[in-house]
């Protein structure tokens, strides 16, 4: 009933158009801060349009990008309360709720894209966490899928070729403790702040760098307000792509299938399109000419990498599983 109730307030579905329940049909609102030519915008559409497609109408998928319905601060919120029914936020965002997610924040876990695929697979140890996680299941989270963006770059007003260029310099991160530490352990400061701020905090000097991909970064405008952008591929941002779980019991079987089905296609195309729109983005920056890419060679990336593994990894060993972490390094040897 509180369900229904909450269904019926929020005009999110439930509207009974016969008596078969066949006939029942639903809308997911999906709220998500990136704009719609992004990675993680590309996979949503494709998810309505399959899912409206395959559906037959029953499923409605409204789609709100660029933070304009909700942002970092309340969408996991939104997502508990029914407000919305789906969102896509990157697996730092979890971090009060779920922490372990935080393992796909650890710095250098990925070397290349090519490697996220295999490491973050569904039957892999990270994927266990990710789609079993028992603290998103008791709070009303069902997780359905993981979307890439891709590798993280780090931007400032000056370059940032070896870790101790970071010194004295405040750093925009995600809210999540693995990213304190990496920055902490490089040697720069770092304040937490919700995505659609970033560009306003670089504008007026609230803070002197962040870490991005280059698609966040563009199409965001970070980099017209930083000067040098650092290749380091250093990290990953990905996205947990979560429904209501009481919502998604209270869809019929077969629509349920419907939309992990949906879901499945939309992550195949996510990854096939996620490296090149990060690439395209590289090249829009590069044309635009206001921000010297930095490349760093083997040598100088490998400092970057060895100031953070696996000390950063080792720190939070507890919250991301004392196994897991030392399998992982394992594996590295
Ligand atoms: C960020 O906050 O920088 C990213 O998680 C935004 C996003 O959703 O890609």
């Amino acid at each position: 009933l509180a369900l229904s109730a909450a269904l019926v307030l929020s005009g999110c579905g439930g509207a009974r158009s016969g008596d078969a329940a066949g006939d029942e049909s639903f809308t997911i609102k999906f709220s998500h801060v990136t704009t719609a030519n992004t990675p993680k915008g590309k996979a949503a559409e494709k998810f309505k349009e399959i899912l409206e497609d395959s559906s037959d109408g029953r499923i409605t998928v409204e789609i709100y990008p660029n933070s304009e319905l909700y942002g970092d601060k309340d969408e996991l919120q939104a997502l508990q309360s029914n407000s919305v029914q789906m969102i896509a936020p990157s697996s730092s965002k979890f971090t009060t709720i779920a922490p372990q997610l935080q393992l796909l924040d650890l710095p250098f876990l990925f070397d290349t894209s090519e490697d996220i695929p295999t490491l973050a697979s569904r039957d892999s140890v990270i994927g266990d966490v990710i789609y079993e996680n028992e603290d998103l299941k008791s709070k009303n989270v069902q997780v359905l899928g993981l979307w890439d963006n891709g590798l993280k770059q780090l931007s400032a007003n000056t370059e940032l070729r070896t870790p101790e260029d970071t010194k004295g310099l405040s750093f925009r991160i995600q809210p999540a403790d693995v990213l304190a530490s990496q920055f902490e352990a490089w040697g720069g400061a770092t304040s937490t702040m919700a995505f659609a701020e970033v560009y306003n905090g670089l504008q007026q000097g609230v803070i002197d760098g962040q870490e991005n991909t280059y698609s966040n970064i563009e199409t965001q405008k970070m980099h017209t307000v930083q000067k040098f952008l650092t290749e380091s591929d250093h990290g990953y941002i990905g996205y947990v792509t979560a429904i209501n779980s009481e919502f998604f019991d209270s869809l019929p079987e077969d629509l349920q299938q419907l939309v992990i089905d949906a879901m499945d296609e939309a992550s195949a195309y996510n990854r096939e399109v996620a490296t090149e729109v990060n690439e395209e983005a590289k090249q829009a920056i590069i044309e635009e000419g206001s921000t010297e890419i930095v490349t760093l060679t083997e040598e100088e990336r490998q400092a970057w990498k060895d100031a953070v593994v696996p000390s950063v990894w080792e720190e939070h060993k507890d919250v991301l599983g004392p196994e897991i972490i030392d399998g992982l390094l394992a594996e590295r040897d």
